[in-house]
């Protein structure tokens, strides 16, 4: 079974022809990361207008790349929530279109469920149920995994995501955007422990998270002032690889302490991470040692795929459309995960 998945739901303008639901044969991703780093973050008209621009071209490169006409797919699926609602718009719009147009079945898929089936793309179908961590610029949740539709939240974050966590603490170290690979590199030569974050636990057996304080705590060490506002206060000795890579070590260890704990609690001796949270070195090293130290399988997508991209879309859609699931031309785009 030959899918073209689209994804338009944030900045990037996405597109994918993916085999049998594991194996991509094209993966195109048009970046817009440039349009939006002056501004420090996504401007949700300049990802609209800019998605409408590319759409057409992403779409044909992606079936350009995998040698086949629009004739040779067996159905389309698209990212219809969540995201934001104007940029999702334009993928609903252009999968309804190649749908329509060449007679294919389309299907509308959870943007977040696709993150956490990015893991079958290595190959082979994740063995499930799974505990899974979705841990991107939007979201940070855990989840218990039965099936493709069959998601039960374990826990969230109850202020920032992990990903939107990086980027601010990007932007108050001068480091710029996208946060998360500009404080992995500046912290490749600091010290993770220079800076004693706390780690944010909140209650012992809580599988939620909350980063909002941290982000909090490193603003008072990037400007030197403590908690009251006194300047003075701002550690001898720490510099900004030493404050990035500290901030990242107390979001890593939060991110394994309760997805472990979510694998206790649940039961489930099997972990599959994604999101672009889950291209962090660090992250997946530490990831990797417990898993091996608890006897815990873990699968982790190839770095690409861990960030926004298509395929896992496309991975989605084959297993739905492979289950009879067939969405009418009047599929809607949400904001939301549900709704
Ligand atoms: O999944 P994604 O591409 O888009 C969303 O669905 O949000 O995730 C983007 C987020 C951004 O916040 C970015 O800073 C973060 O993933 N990110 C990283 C890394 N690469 C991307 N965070 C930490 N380390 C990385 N290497
Ligand atoms: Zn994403």
């Amino acid at each position: 079974m030959l899918v073209l998945g689209i994804d338009t739901s944030c900045d990037e303008t996405a597109a994918a022809v993916v085999r049998d639901g594991c194996l991509a044969v094209s993966n195109v991703v048009s970046s817009q990361v440039p349009l939006h780093r002056r501004f420090g973050g996504v401007v949700p008209e300049i990802a609209c207008r800019a998605h409408a621009e590319n759409i057409s071209r992403v779409i044909a490169r992606a079936l350009d790349d995998a040698g086949t006409p629009a004739s040779g797919l067996d159905g389309v699926a698209v990212t219809n929530r969540p995201g934001l609602i104007g940029a999702l718009l334009v993928g609903v719009s252009a999968g309804k279109a190649m749908a329509l147009g060449n007679d294919l079945p389309l299907v509308g898929v959870n943007h977040v469920e696709a993150h956490i089936f990015a893991s079958a793309l290595s190959g082979k179908d994740p063995v499930l149920p799974a505990v899974a961590l979705v841990v991107s610029g939007g979201h940070t949740t855990l989840f218990l995994v039965k099936g493709v539709g069959e998601l039960a939240e374990l826990g969230r974050t109850i202020d920032d995501a992990a990903g939107e966590a990086f980027d601010k603490a990007s932007a108050m170290l001068g480091l710029g955007y996208p946060g998360g690979p500009a404080i992995e590199e500046a912290g490749r030569d600091g010290n993770p422990a220079a800076v004693p974050f706390k780690r944010p636990y909140l209650a012992p057996d809580s599988l939620d998270f909350s980063f909002s304080g941290l982000k909090t705590a490193l603003l008072y060490h990037s400007r030197g002032q403590s908690k009251r506002g006194r300047r003075g206060d701002l550690l001898p000795g720490v510099s900004v690889p030493d404050a990035a890579a500290s901030f990242q070590e107390t979001v890593v260890d939060v991110l394994v302490r309760k997805t472990f704990l979510a694998v206790r609690q649940t039961g489930v001796p099997r972990v599959i991470l994604g999101g672009g949270v889950a291209a962090n070195t660090r992250l997946r090293e530490k990831m990797i040692a417990q898993a091996t130290r608890r006897g815990v399988s873990l699968t982790i997508p190839d770095k690409p795929l861990c960030t926004d991209n298509a395929a896992m879309v496309a991975a989605v859609g084959c297993r739905l459309l492979a289950g009879g699931v067939r969405d009418p031309l009047s599929l809607d785009a949400h904001s939301r995960m549900t709704g």
